[in-house]
């Protein structure tokens, strides 16, 4: 394949790649950064096998913030890794809460897989503060055999649950297969719903408001700068870090290893690194033929990771469905530039601020498969073997 670009960004830089394609290069991810994907092997410690089913789960940048001592037996104690965190855009860590309630809801299904209960305390030493995150654990966890305890059927999706980044068909899902995904994640003081062109007005502006808010993310500095150091670019960083936002698209790496792409420096609004991402962006918000939203009542510690279970529990009953899902949570992020299209989704929803917290808003519709996103693996997640 033969591939002709002239690509001008950051400062003008013109760069010619051509025939890339022949060089070898793919876009595909390292076999090696993918392993986690194929499973736990022979594993003797039911802990391990669990653990390792829900490191799996969706986490805000790929960040897999989850650190697990196993010191005591038959006993699991998850703790926030505080060295993984997006201060910019979740200064408030909404986000990574929500993803250690991801890792739970996995950890709680895989248990159940086995015939056992998962008996959870939230916060056992005491719950964070409203703005800032500690070393105490998030969850104590103890796997308790239990006959009565029945396989969840959203556990088969865990392998099979990819986040989807890409263009999706025009075409509204079923009402049977909307009503599934918003019957898999609920809760009390919790509302999910999906909006579709059927909404008129609202859907056409919460179109805009993704697009709006993801120009605000672009464009400010600091936003920008933090997504950039959580990328991964080529075969040999994907691999060594296993974590982040990975790209491997041959373009990109040329770009990369050249220093066109320089990741210290934040591209101008007016540069083709803004102005094509945005261009993809909108066109893919443009497409996308539903929106899913997860408000809750409420937003303390345990309320963000009970939304994270049901926002991973909806995205497997999507994935059951047939359908992709990619959250955009631009707009519900706690930072002074977004606080009006902030206030304007709460609104939209019915979840007026600050009563109400959108927790989660995403991208829903039918995709092409993609692959899965890197996994760091057991070993590094944990504190005490
Ligand atoms: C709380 C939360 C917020 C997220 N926000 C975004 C987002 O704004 N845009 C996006 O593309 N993915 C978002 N994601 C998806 C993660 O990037 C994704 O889970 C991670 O890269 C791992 O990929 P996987 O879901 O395919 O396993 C979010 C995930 C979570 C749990």
């Amino acid at each position: 394949m033969q591939r002709r670009h002239l690509l001008r960004i950051l400062g003008g830089g013109v760069i010619t790649a051509a025939t890339l394609g022949a060089t070898g290069c793919s876009k595909a991810l390292p076999e090696g950064a993918l392993l986690a994907w194929q499973g736990p092997q022979e594993e003797a410690d039911l802990r391990r096998w669990v653990l390792s089913h829900a490191l799996l789960a969706p986490h805000s940048h790929n960040l897999q913030s989850w650190l697990v001592d196993l010191s005591v037996p038959d006993q699991i104690t998850l703790h926030l890794d505080r060295t993984r965190l997006l201060p910019e855009t979740d200064p408030l860590s909404r986000q990574m809460l929500m993803s250690q309630g991801t890792f739970i809801e996995l950890l709680d299904q895989a248990a159940r897989q086995r015939g056992h209960r998962a008996d959870i305390t939230l916060f056992p030493d005491g719950v964070f503060a409203a703005d800032a995150v500690d070393d105490r654990p998030t969850a104590r966890i103890r796997l308790v055999p239990d006959a009565s305890q029945r396989p969840d059927p959203l556990f088969a999706q865990v392998f099979l649950r990819h986040t989807n980044r890409e263009m999706y068909e025009a075409t509204a899902p079923s009402p049977s297969a909307m009503a599934a995904i918003v019957a898999a994640g609920g809760g009390p003081s919790m509302r999910a719903g999906v909006s579709t062109a059927a909404d008129g007005d609202s859907f056409a502006r919460q179109r805009d408001i993704a697009k709006a808010a993801w120009r605000i993310e672009l464009t400010t500095p600091r936003t920008v700068l933090e997504s950039y150091r959580w990328l991964r670019i080529g075969p040999d960083e994907i691999t060594r870090h296993r974590d982040g936002l990975s790209l491997n698209d041959p373009l990109v790496r040329l770009m990369d290893a050249t220093g066109v792409f320089d990741r210290t420096v934040a591209p101008g609004p007016d540069d083709m690194a803004t102005t094509g991402q945005l261009d993809d962006f909108n066109r893919k918000i443009d497409g996308t033929p539903a929106f899913y939203w997860l408000v809750t009542q409420g937003n303390d510690r345990p309320t963000q990771i009970a939304a994270g279970r049901a926002w991973v529990r909806a995205q497997l009953a999507a994935t059951a469905q047939g359908l992709a899902m990619q959250p955009i949570s631009q707009a519900l992020q706690e930072y002074p530039e977004m606080r009006d299209l902030y206030a304007e989704i709460h609104a939209l929803l019915g979840a007026p601020a600050p009563a109400h917290t959108v927790q989660m808003w995403a991208r829903l519709g039918k995709g092409p498969t993609v692959q899965p996103a890197p996994r760091r693996g057991l070993a590094p997640l944990l504190i005490k073997a």
